[in-house]
């Protein structure tokens, strides 16, 4: 079968100077990653391995680039699913680990449960040797700036500005040549999101789903709504009567009719086709075409 990879880098109003980050960031997990699909790798080694070079990259809200919460702390999420087995690792939380999305798969992979949080994860981590990086190595400045700006702000609310500030959760979805189809999602959530708060890219069915019968979805965007709608699942269902595309949009009309959310989805179907929308100014992403090209765009709602 084609293989096939697709990857965000978030939706939100991405202002005009940093869409070339974007586009670049976007561009190179895929270009990077796509070869070994392509000569047999698993579409679960794949989605990790993209997902990883987003999270090294300081231009998304993942990893190296997070978000700080209100006490000025970088909380990391993420979740990795398989649909061959329905199988997902997840883990909410962590402080000190630069990719969390491989120690969700840990999680998945070595340990008898599919979640772990918070001094739990990491003490898992060091036990199996997954390295600590010092939370410092994960701030850049441009988030102690904006932290700075934000946190004795009395009107800043998650919501209000969710167009103007939040950087790209990231994800990836694949079908590798069996068919087999990932999907995975990693983020630091909101900005000045109070300490403990898990947003949807760990919760299985919000920001990530994936199943062999139907296809595989990684979600972005503001994660208090996207959770109440399990966008990532609802996505996956209406594939079962839908087109990729129209699987897509119709998932994010849920999600603004039914709880006046903002966000947006990719998606891979079990026949290699592509969807992706937003409600979002913007979004981020990038694919490989029929010919194994790679797209990167940033997509502008109509
Ligand atoms: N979608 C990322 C979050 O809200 O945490």
């Amino acid at each position: 079968m084609k293989p096939r990879l697709i990857v965000h880098g978030g939706a939100w109003s991405i202002p005009e100077k940093f869409e070339q980050d974007h586009i670049k960031g976007v561009h190179q997990a895929v270009a990077a990653v796509y070869p070994d699909l392509a000569s047999g790798m698993s579409a679960l080694d794949t989605v990790e391995a993209a997902v990883k070079i987003l999270e090294d990259d300081p231009t998304f809200d993942a990893g190296r680039g997070a978000f700080l919460n209100a006490f000025g702390e970088i909380e990391l999420d993420a979740m990795i699913m398989d649909g061959v087995t329905l199988n997902f690792g997840a883990l909410a939380a962590v402080q000190n680990i630069l990719h969390p999305i491989t120690l969700a798969r840990m999680i998945m992979e070595k340990t008898e449960h599919c979640m772990l949080v918070g001094a739990g994860a990491q003490h898992f981590a060091e036990q199996i040797g997954v390295k600590a990086v010092d939370p410092r190595e994960l701030l850049t400045a441009r988030e102690l700036e904006f932290y700075n700006q934000i946190k004795n702000d009395p009107e800043f609310k998650t919501k209000n500005p969710f167009e103007s500030f939040p950087k790209g959760t990231v994800g990836a979805v694949a079908r590798d040549i069996h068919g087999n189809i990932a999907a995975a999602t990693s983020t630091g959530g909101t900005p000045r999101k109070l300490p403990g708060r898990v947003g949807d890219s760990p919760i299985i069915g919000a920001g990530a789903y994936a199943d062999n019968r139907v296809g595989g979805c990684s979600a972005t965007g503001w994660g208090e709504s996207i959770m109440k709608v399990l966008l990532s699942k609802t996505a996956c269902d209406f594939l079962t009567t839908h087109s990729a595309m129209r699987a897509a949009e119709l998932s994010v009309a849920e999600l603004e009719t039914r709880v006046q959310g903002l966000g947006g989805l990719i998606l891979v179907d079990r026949n290699g086709s592509y969807g992706f929308a937003h409600n979002t100014s913007k979004m981020a992403f990038a694919f490989v075409d029929e010919d194994g090209n790679v797209a990167a765009k940033i997509r502008v709602a109509s």
